[in-house]
This record gives structure tokens, C-alpha cells and sequence, in this order.
């Protein structure tokens, strides 16, 4: 997906598909925040879900295909072609002002989009008028990513660049932002999330790909080469099996005060 601003990323979608599935280190946070979603309901109860910031939908296909749970996705900015499932209705519309009645979504989920908003607190509150049940929060804490490396300096400095305007300190900011919107929060989860493989079409090949492209490439300050060379010496841990990369999450479930 096309993203322009230094703390504006997703960890990289999965392959484009219809029905998108998880990465495999993705699968179980993604089946949890699926039960967060549902909330000990059926899914029809918890259908429709209101996706916030879906982009082009594909961790929504992680997070729902092949489950009764039923979606609209909303986007400023819908992509061209649309990865997750293919019965979504898709709405264009920004989160500080949505196009739907009071009460009209069962369940909310806003994954990687709160560091996009403008007003954080107006648009939760926003989220809270046209959902009625929890809505989940997810965002990645994109200055805490982490890799093993020989070369631990390359490693945070590719790290800091690439993190550059992100939300700090996350976790503060997630529950600050929310009492401002005077929603309450039901759970505030950390989750970490190890990746050990770096082969083709991996979670960590994708995230490095992601990382290149816009150090490199998109807002050149790096050298290609010393980039890559940092890239082939993580190639020659994972070859040995001691690769890791380490990504944390932080997972809210917020709804309207009592
Ligand atoms: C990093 S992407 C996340 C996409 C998807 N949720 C995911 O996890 O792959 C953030 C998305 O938030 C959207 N976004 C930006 N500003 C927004 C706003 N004011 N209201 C709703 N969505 C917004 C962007 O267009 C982008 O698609």
C-alpha cells in the first residue's frame, strides 16, 4: 500500500489476494483480536464491524476472512485494488466525520490509523458515536521494532529514520487520547511479536523491503549499499538460524463511558 509520511506505515500487507491470509507469526494476534472484536458474542451480533483507516483492506481479510463477521471499510483515501474480502462494503470518508447514523456498528477496529489522525481524541469519539460496542485500537510501536544484528548501531539507526514523527511514547499517548474523547479503556494489551524467518515473502523480508524502499528510495538517507549490507550480513543469521526481528503492538479495547 502507498504510504507517504515517515510514522505512516503498516507492517507490510500480505500478498495481494482476495481473501488475505495472515503471515503465520501474524495468525494468533490477529485471532485475538478477532475474539476482542466479538467480545463473547456470536459474530452476526458483532457484525457490522466499522474498519477505520483499512487501507486496502488486507488485515482485515487477516483479521475476518472466512468468518461470519461482516464489514464496512472506511478510507480517506480507498487504494485502487481492494485485498480484503470480498464482500466488505467500502465507504470513503475520513474518521473526524463519518457518513453513518448514531449506533449504527455492532463492533470497531482501527489498526495502524490512529498514528494518522489528525485529532486522535475527536476522531475515537467520533468512532464511539456510530459504534455501539468495543471498538479495538491496534498500533504498532514502529520505535521499539527491533533486530538481531552484528551490527546493533546499524540496526537503531535504520530503526530511528524509519520511525522518524512516530507517536511517542505510544503507549501514553494510545490512553491519553482516549479519556480525552471521554471513552473508557476496557483493556490494554502489549503484544510482541518475534520473527525469525527472512525468506522470500516473509513477514521480516517484507518489513526490510518496506524499510529499504523508503530509506533508500522514497526519502533517500541511506546508501543503498550500506543498507545492503547490513540486509545480506541479517541474511547470513537467518541462514545460521539466528535471525530475529521483534515487533510490539499495542492492543486497546475502548468504548463510551458508562
Ligand atoms: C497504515 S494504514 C493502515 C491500513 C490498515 N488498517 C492496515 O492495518 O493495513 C493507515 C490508513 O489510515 C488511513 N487514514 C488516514 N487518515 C485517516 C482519517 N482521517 N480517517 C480515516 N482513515 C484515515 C490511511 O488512508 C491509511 O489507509
Amino acid at each position: 500500500m502507498g504510504l507517504s509520511l515517515p510514522h505512516h506505515r503498516a507492517l507490510a500487507a500480505p500478498p495481494a489476494r482476495s481473501a488475505a491470509p495472515s503471515y503465520p507469526e501474524l495468525v494468533a494476534h490477529h485471532d485475538a483480536i478477532y475474539d476482542l472484536l466479538l467480545d463473547g458474542r456470536l459474530a452476526r451480533e458483532a457484525s457490522p464491524l466499522l474498519d477505520l483507516g483499512s487501507g486496502d483492506g488486507a488485515t482485515l481479510g487477516a483479521i475476518t476472512a472466512g468468518t461470519p463477521l461482516r464489514a464496512v471499510a472506511l478510507d480517506p483515501r480507498p487504494p485502487p485494488r481492494w485485498n480484503g474480502p470480498p464482500e466488505t462494503q467500502r465507504a470513503r470518508g475520513d474518521a473526524l466525520r463519518l457518513p453513518f447514523a448514531d449506533d449504527s456498528f455492532a463492533s470497531g477496529l482501527l489498526v495502524d490509523a490512529f498514528e494518522w489522525l489528525r485529532e486522535p481524541a475527536a476522531a475515537l469519539q467520533e468512532a464511539a458515536r456510530v459504534v455501539r460496542g468495543p471498538i479495538v485500537v491496534v498500533q504498532t510501536d514502529w520505535p521499539a521494532l527491533w533486530f538481531d544484528s552484528e551490527d546493533p548501531d546499524m540496526a537503531r539507526e535504520l530503526v530511528r529514520r524509519w520511525s522518524e514523527g512516530a507517536v511517542e511514547p505510544l503507549r501514553a499517548r494510545l490512553a491519553e487520547e482516549v479519556e480525552r474523547a471521554g471513552l473508557a479503556v476496557e483493556e490494554l494489551r502489549s503484544v510482541t511479536i518475534r520473527a525469525q524467518t527472512l525468506e522470500v515473502g516473509s513477514l521480516a523480508a517484507e518489513q526490510l523491503r518496506a524499510i529499504r524502499r523508503w530509506l533508500v528510495v522514497e526519502r533517500p538517507q541511506t546508501r543503498a549499499s550500506r543498507f545492503d549490507r547490513w540486509r545480506r550480513e541479517l541474511d547470513r543469521r537467518a541462514a545460521a538460524g539466528h535471525f530475529e526481528m521483534v515487533v510490539r503492538r499495542y492492543v486497546l479495547v475502548v468504548r463510551r463511558g458508562v
